[in-house]
């Protein structure tokens, strides 16, 4: 028998058209089948909550002596000898528990700092010769709107590390040409009679494109104020 023998030309083209229709009958089936959902579907992906905005605001909270200035803001509460007299430093005074007593006019004036009020009292920062400059340790006179270094006389580590960018916030150019860099003081995160920060709730964590997850049991509790 001879192997290189076509078929007859007529039964060929009768089996490609059997062979066309099966696989026509064959993808309908197929198709059916996934429209009648034999296999399921991928569950619809859960929304990706929006973030609150208090997470992603970046104005610093407090407001120092330098911006009041810059934003010509009232600058009476610095205006010391508006009400003080020239060479007479108004005297410290203190209750029975020796606890610093806050005159009214001062009311604005939460002391607290340090744990057990260590640094609460006025003349470790302010100059009573001269109320309107605030006084290092070592008897340097600083401006109000140059307090990093009156706080790094006591923080030097702190500051140290606020020098070299580690500690608080740096932001702008690396390109000076283009702006510079500006470093946040001391004073627009720490308010310097109380300068703890109070607690905050965290940011909620990332979401996971392809995964849910349950959150935690403990992420739900809020959190607490740390105890000293
Ligand atoms: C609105 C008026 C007013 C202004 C402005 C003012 N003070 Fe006073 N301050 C007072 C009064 C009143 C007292 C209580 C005086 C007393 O007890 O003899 C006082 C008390 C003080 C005391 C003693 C605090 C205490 O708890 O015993 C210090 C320190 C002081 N002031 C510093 C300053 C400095 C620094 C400034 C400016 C940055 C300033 N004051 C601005 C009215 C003022
Ligand atoms: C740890 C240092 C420190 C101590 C302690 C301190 N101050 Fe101040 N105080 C500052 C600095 C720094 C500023 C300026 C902050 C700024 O730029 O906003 C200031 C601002 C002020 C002002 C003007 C702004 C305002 O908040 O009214 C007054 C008045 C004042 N201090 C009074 C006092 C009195 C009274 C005491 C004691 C009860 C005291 N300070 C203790 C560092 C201190
Ligand atoms: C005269 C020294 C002195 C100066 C000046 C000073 N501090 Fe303090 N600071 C202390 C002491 C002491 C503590 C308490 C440390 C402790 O309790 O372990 C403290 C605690 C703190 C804390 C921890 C929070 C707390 O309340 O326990 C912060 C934040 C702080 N200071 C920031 C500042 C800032 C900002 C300035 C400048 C405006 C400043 N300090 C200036 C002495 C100082
Ligand atoms: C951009 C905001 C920011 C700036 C600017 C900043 N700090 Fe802080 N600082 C913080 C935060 C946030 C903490 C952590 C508070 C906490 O853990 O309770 C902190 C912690 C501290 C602590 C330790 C408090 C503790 O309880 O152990 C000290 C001290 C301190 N800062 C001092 C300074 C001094 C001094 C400067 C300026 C030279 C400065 N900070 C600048 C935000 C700032």
């Amino acid at each position: 028998m001879d192997p290189f023998k076509q078929p007859p030309p007529a039964r060929s083209g009768a089996r490609t058209n059997t062979l066309l229709a099966g696989l026509t009958v064959g993808f309908a089936c197929l198709a059916a089948l996934l429209v009648a959902n034999l296999w399921g579907r991928a569950p619809a992906r859960p929304k990706i909550p929006l973030v609150a905005p208090s997470f992603l605001e970046t104005t610093p909270w407090r407001r120092s002596y330098a911006d009041m200035v810059a934003a010509k803001e009232d600058m009476s509460d610095f205006d010391c000898y508006a009400c003080h007299e020239k060479g007479k430093p108004p005297p410290i005074r203190f209750d029975a528990n020796l606890k610093i007593v806050i005159p009214k006019e001062h009311a604005n004036i939460e002391t607290k700092h340090g744990t057990h009020d260590r640094n609460n009292l006025c003349y470790n920062c302010h100059n009573e010769a001269n109320l309107l400059t605030l006084q290092v340790r070592d008897g340097r006179e600083l401006k109000f709107d140059n307090s990093p270094p009156l706080c790094g006389s006591c923080h030097g580590p702190t500051y140290r590390d606020w020098e070299s960018g580690a500690h608080g916030r740096t932001s702008g150019f690396w390109d000076t040409k283009q702006g510079g860099i500006q470093r946040l003081a001391c004073v627009n995160c720490h308010n310097p009679h109380a300068p703890q920060i109070p607690t905050r709730e965290p940011a909620p964590g990332p979401n996971s494109l392809r995964e849910t997850f349950a959150p935690p049991a403990h992420a739900a509790a809020k959190p607490t104020q740390p105890s000293h």
